[in-house]
């Protein structure tokens, strides 16, 4: 990193006629010799959380950027240099190693600073020879053939959860529907008990969902040490007793040193899983049909034509990209949009910011529910790129669907929704109240 001491007074802007002082704007400065474009942008404060929109326009005009907060680090929010970073794993490391290996302490993909107690992200932080490895298992479980087969199963899923609530007239989209649905999935495609999706749904979004001094985190901070113990259990479980399924793969699998993970490790992974399935797919769809909710003309087109799912499902992806960003270590010195990085130093990738770069989509700003061609990055790019991307767009679309069929005129509580306060890296939905008219159930036995 570069030491705070090692700073200049700003001084002007490297290019361009820049506005200074407002969250995103660039200050310009040159530090050790060196031209460094500086900006002035943290992801914690509030005039980010307030507008990150405008915020990335305004940083994208210098978009790759030192911001001196939490020790420095590099903000990447245009296009191209988001792209040549997620592909160049070499330059660029996923990795988390809180203790330096070679010199280096690797940050890994959780934000800038990375916040204290989270769980190290098992696949996406792992070493590059476990990541393959990993990638390889996994893959069978979720790629096109894996989710297709298992469509019957998340339809009867999304219709079972809607029937316990069609005939009230209300209920919360969130946490009735979506997080439902997708939790019961991912934990039946990781071989964890379905049954349990309360339990683990609960806990992931009160830690993501909330702000820190929410009721609802405390709550979920306090059982997570519960649910760790848990993953340990079921692993040692298929230890002993085997079983066709992802989990038994999984503490079957051996590390680039021969060795078995260990219950860290397996653990990690699970709860990568449970990290990536849930909230994000859960979040997107809510975000979707809120939209739908105030465009009458985009839910009537929806409704009446469900051949436009395919190219809406892309857009809904990049214009809530609800991943927002997530971060990489520099592993060796390097040039970056004119820019020169140093080894151990930090980088901020904005997927949002680079799905809104107007370089690439015309009216970035405007749903164009059949934008085509959208090469959005809100699955991510290279080596890294989401691996449930294909089980997210199979979800996203079921429970549109059925909400859009089974309960046409639902409406939103505006002021009964609540979104995500807590981290900055994440857009979603933590509840979301629906009304609309009561309608049957069309029954069918619970599917697991
Ligand atoms: C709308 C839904 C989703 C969004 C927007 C999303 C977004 C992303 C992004 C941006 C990455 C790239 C990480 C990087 O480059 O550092 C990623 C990776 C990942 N996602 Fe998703 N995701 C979604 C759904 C899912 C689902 C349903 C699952 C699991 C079943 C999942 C599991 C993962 C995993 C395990 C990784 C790490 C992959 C790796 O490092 O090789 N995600 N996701």
């Amino acid at each position: 990193m570069v030491p705070a001491t090692a700073r200049r007074s700003r001084a002007t802007a490297p290019t361009g006629p820049y506005s200074v002082a407002r969250e995103g704007s660039i200050v310009g400065e040159t530090a050790e010799g060196t031209e460094r474009a500086v900006v002035e942008f943290d992801p914690h404060s509030r005039g980010y959380r307030d507008d990150r929109r405008a915020v990335w326009s305004e940083l994208r005009r210098c978009p790759v950027a030192w911001s001196e907060h939490y020790g420095g680090f590099w903000v990447v929010s245009g296009y191209p240099d988001v792209v040549e970073v997620a592909k160049d794993e070499h330059r660029f490391s996923s990795r988390y190693e809180p203790e330096p290996v070679d010199g280096i302490a690797y940050l890994g993909i959780t934000g800038v600073p990375r916040g204290r107690g989270i769980p190290p992200a098992g696949i996406a932080e792992a070493d590059p020879t476990v990541h393959a490895a990993l990638r390889r298992l996994l893959n069978p479980h979720l790629l096109p053939p894996a989710v297709t087969a298992l469509t019957p199963f998340m339809e009867e899923t999304a219709a079972w959860f809607l029937d316990r609530h069609i005939g009230a007239g209300r209920f919360d989209l969130v946490g009735d529907f979506t997080n439902p649905v997708t939790a019961v999935t991912t934990l039946r495609i990781m071989g964890l008990p379905p049954a349990s999706w309360e339990h683990y749904a609960g806990v992931f979004h009160g830690t993501v969902a909330y702000s820190a001094d929410s009721p609802e985190y405390r709550e979920a901070m306090a059982l997570l040490p519960g649910l760790v113990g848990e993953l340990f259990a079921e692993a040692e479980d298929r230890r002993r007793h085997p079983r066709d399924d992802l989990l038994t793969q999984l503490v079957e699998l051996r590390g680039s040193d021969g060795e078995l993970l260990d219950d860290g490790q397996v653990s990690a992974v699970l709860w990568n899983l449970v990290a990536g399935g849930l909230d994000t797919t859960s979040s997107m769809t809510a975000l979707a049909l809120r939209h739908l909710d105030g465009d009458h003309d985009a839910r009537r087109r929806m409704t009446e034509d469900p051949g436009m799912m395919p190219l809406a499902t892309e857009e809904y992806l990049r214009y809530f990209c609800v991943n927002e960003t997530l971060t990489r270590t520099v592993v060796e010195d390097t040039e970056l949009h004119g820019q020169q990085l140093r080894r151990g130093e930090y980088l901020l990738l904005s997927w949002l910011a680079a799905d809104l770069d107007e370089s690439v989509f015309e009216r970035p700003d405007e749903l164009v529910l059949d934008r085509a061609p959208n090469p959005h990055l809100a699955f991510g790019i290279g080596p890294h790129r989401c691996i449930g991307m294909h089980l997210a767009r199979a979800l996203f679309r079921i429970m549109v669907r059925q909400v859009l069929d089974r309960i046409p005129d639902y409406r939103v509580d505006h002021a009964g929704t609540s979104l995500y306060e807590r981290d900055p890296s994440l857009a979603g939905v933590a509840a979301m109240p629906v009304t609309f008219t009561p309608a049957p159930v069309v029954g069918g036995p619970r599917p697991w």
